[in-house]
């Protein structure tokens, strides 16, 4: 895979400090990711509404190396965190080819996400998202030259990804795609670009109210269920659904098919967790709480015509998405019956956003 057009043609950069501010919005996958090859390849294409208020903000302070400092910090609310360094190192060891001024530096991260950090919600897609965005920036400072802003969000999204897959689906909006697939022009495995197709008002301003059903560590993370997909014994059909489920949402939100999309991202929903199911070891990440909810939302919708419906990253919470005609009433049901299945009774009203920015 050519990916020359990310290596800069400087050879050097005057050596000079700075500081440079970004944020990331998460993002929520209608058509999964799940499998990879090296480095960070999918091994099937996934489209993502981004988020708006769940979201990574991290200033970027860098100077040149000098002995005595430590290479890396990273300060989360102003305390310092160790545990993060290794990813955080492993991601640049994985970008230096296309920023080589990189180990020339050391540099201090400080980073807040506007989601509790406790809530179990995957800061991995927006925490690498900004934290791409700064480097880029950084890039730009150093070299004096500013990129266009759609060459920008492609490089920032093609470094996201190499720390997190999902997180090069959160540079724009409202939808994104990562993965070749032959529906959309432009689709690329190395990073993420915008759908493209225009899409029924409907879904541009579409709500996504997250329910907290289980907060702290995963007992598998995402990138071991990546691994489980080698070898397993429905990866072939699940690629094979992923591409098909595309080219259908593809036409739902062309159309603005309210059923469509909550068939096809249901069946999503489900079908990541039936392969978590069969793997080899197999894990459950769902809770009861999590399969009450589904009910709760099967039963809602059958006895009031909503077109509300659930969707479910690697781990036990539910994301809830419906139209943003519907906002009040969903957000009643929210609160008086689907609270009550919550981790202290804990949900984010978020929606669909436009991606990353300075702040
Ligand atoms: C289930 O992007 O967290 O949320 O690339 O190993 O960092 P790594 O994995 P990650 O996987 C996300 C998986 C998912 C589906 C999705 O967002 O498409």
């Amino acid at each position: 895979m050519d990916t020359s057009q990310f290596i800069p043609s400087y050879s050097q950069l005057s050596p000079k400090g700075g500081s440079v501010r970004w944020q990331a919005p998460s993002n929520i996958a209608l058509v999964k990711y799940w499998g990879k090859t090296d480095v960070q390849i999918p091994m099937n294409p996934s489209i993502s509404f981004t988020l708006s208020t769940c979201r990574t903000e991290t200033q970027l302070d860098f100077a040149p190396k000098s002995g005595a400092s430590a290479w890396i910090k990273v300060l989360l609310d102003g305390e310092e965190q160790e545990a993060f360094i290794p990813k955080i190192e492993t991601f640049f060891q994985r970008i230096k080819e296309y920023l080589p001024f990189l180990e020339a530096y050391q540099f201090v991260v400080k980073t807040h996400n506007s989601f509790p950090h406790s809530s179990g919600i995957a800061s991995s897609a927006s925490g690498m998202g900004a934290l791409a965005a700064c480097l880029v920036a950084m890039e730009e400072q150093l070299s004096g030259q500013t990129m266009e802003a759609s060459a920008r969000s492609q490089k920032i999204s093609f470094l996201a990804r190499l720390g997190s897959g999902s997180a090069c689906r959160s540079m724009e909006g409202p939808l994104v795609v990562w993965g070749r697939h032959p529906a959309i022009a432009g689709s690329s495995d190395l990073y993420g670009v915008p759908y493209g197709h225009s899409i029924a008002p409907v879904f541009e301003n579409y709500r996504d109210s997250i329910l907290l059903v289980d907060v702290g560590e995963k007992q598998v993370s995402s990138t071991a269920g990546h691994a489980l997909m080698h070898g397993h014994p429905f990866s072939e059909a699940r690629f094979a659904e992923a591409n098909k489920h595309l080219t259908q949402l593809s036409e739902v939100l062309q159309v603005g098919d309210l059923d469509g999309f909550i068939e096809l991202v249901e069946l999503e929903a489900l079908q990541l967790h039936a392969m978590m199911l069969t793997s080899s070891p197999y894990f459950i990440l769902m809770k009861p709480n999590t399969l009450a909810i589904i009910n709760a939302v099967w039963d809602y919708r059958k006895q009031t015509g909503s077109k509300l419906c659930f969707t479910l990253d690697a781990g036990a919470n539910v994301h809830l998405l419906y139209p943003d005609t519907e906002a009040d009433e969903v957000r009643r049901f929210i609160q008086q019956e689907l609270a009550q299945y919550c981790k202290d009774g804990a949900f984010i009203h978020d929606r669909c956003g436009i991606g990353i920015s300075t702040f």
